[in-house]
């Protein structure tokens, strides 16, 4: 999957980019069919919600599930964060983000590099998100939230929110965020199951909590150029990881391929 010029313009300008219809139903199917055995797993990788039952939060499942570990390997989404980085990339963190019907918790305004610069010490904003839509991502469950051209302002002042939800988040105060949607207003990008959703590292985000009774669940694959690796190792390897050798992408209807066959890449 290649981008166009347009493409590529349009996410320098807004900051992200929506794409419909990149994954079929049954690739999906083969990601989301491993879902309750990655949830129902007691391991610190499993970050709940505050209620101590549904999964907020799953990390690094590319490096215990079969599924996972292609995705994140897939050339649908590495081929074209390589092209907007200009060059190779490694994998920085890995999520699937649950937000469970009725329990989804909200995730607070904040700017991912915001973490992985304070936290990880990852020297430049040469890093970014590609986010796969494992469900229909509507207005009522959650849906994540943008304020376009906000990444253009660099890293902000942001304040360690330790109590809001059961994740540690770098988050932006109030009168930041309402300044920005002034000049740049918001947009919630919405899509079916096998859309996918890139985003600058710098753009400001949040998303509401999910009372809706269907499920949001988003994979993240956080990609970071080779050079730009992290340098300070104080979160947990999982969070942040310590691997930076550049992903070698596997054939494109690797999802597809029969469980235990050994791929190789493109
Ligand atoms: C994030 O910003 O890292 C997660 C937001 C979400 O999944 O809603
Ligand atoms: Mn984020």
């Amino acid at each position: 999957m290649n981008l166009s010029d347009d493409q590529i313009a349009e996410f320098h300008e807004r900051g992200y980019l929506l794409l419909p219809d990149v994954f079929s139903g049954d690739e999906i199917a083969v990601l989301t069919g491993e879902l309750d055995g990655i949830f129902s797993q007691d391991r610190p990788e499993n970050v709940r919600e505050k209620n101590g039952r549904a999964v907020r939060t799953n990390f690094a499942a590319h490096t215990y599930n079969e599924a996972y570990a292609r995705l994140g390997k897939h050339p649908r989404l590495i081929n074209p964060v390589v092209k907007l980085l200009g060059g190779p990339v490694y994998i920085h963190q890995y999520k699937i983000n649950a937000k469970a019907a009725f329990d989804g918790d909200v995730w607070q305004w904040h700017q991912d590099y915001g973490t992985w610069a304070r936290d990880d010490l990852m020297p430049e904003p040469r890093a970014m998100n590609i986010a796969v839509f494992l469900d229909e991502v509507s207005e009522f469950n959650g849906p994540l939230m943008f304020i376009p051209g906000s990444h253009k302002g660099g890293k902000l002042d942001a304040g360690h929110d330790l109590k809001t939800t059961s994740y540690p988040l770098w988050t932006l105060d109030n009168e930041t965020v309402a300044g920005l949607v002034d000049d740049g207003g918001m947009v919630a990008p919405k899509g079916k199951a096998g859309s996918v959703l890139l985003f600058h590292c710098n753009l400001v985000h949040c998303s509401p909590g999910n009372i809706s009774p269907w499920d949001r669940t988003i994979v993240y694959l956080s990609l970071c150029h080779v050079d730009n690796h992290i340098r300070q190792f104080k979160r947990p390897e999982w969070i942040a990881h310590r691997d930076f050798t550049a992903i070698d992408v596997l054939p494109d209807d690797c999802l597809l391929a029969p469980a235990g066959e050994r791929l190789t890449p493109a």
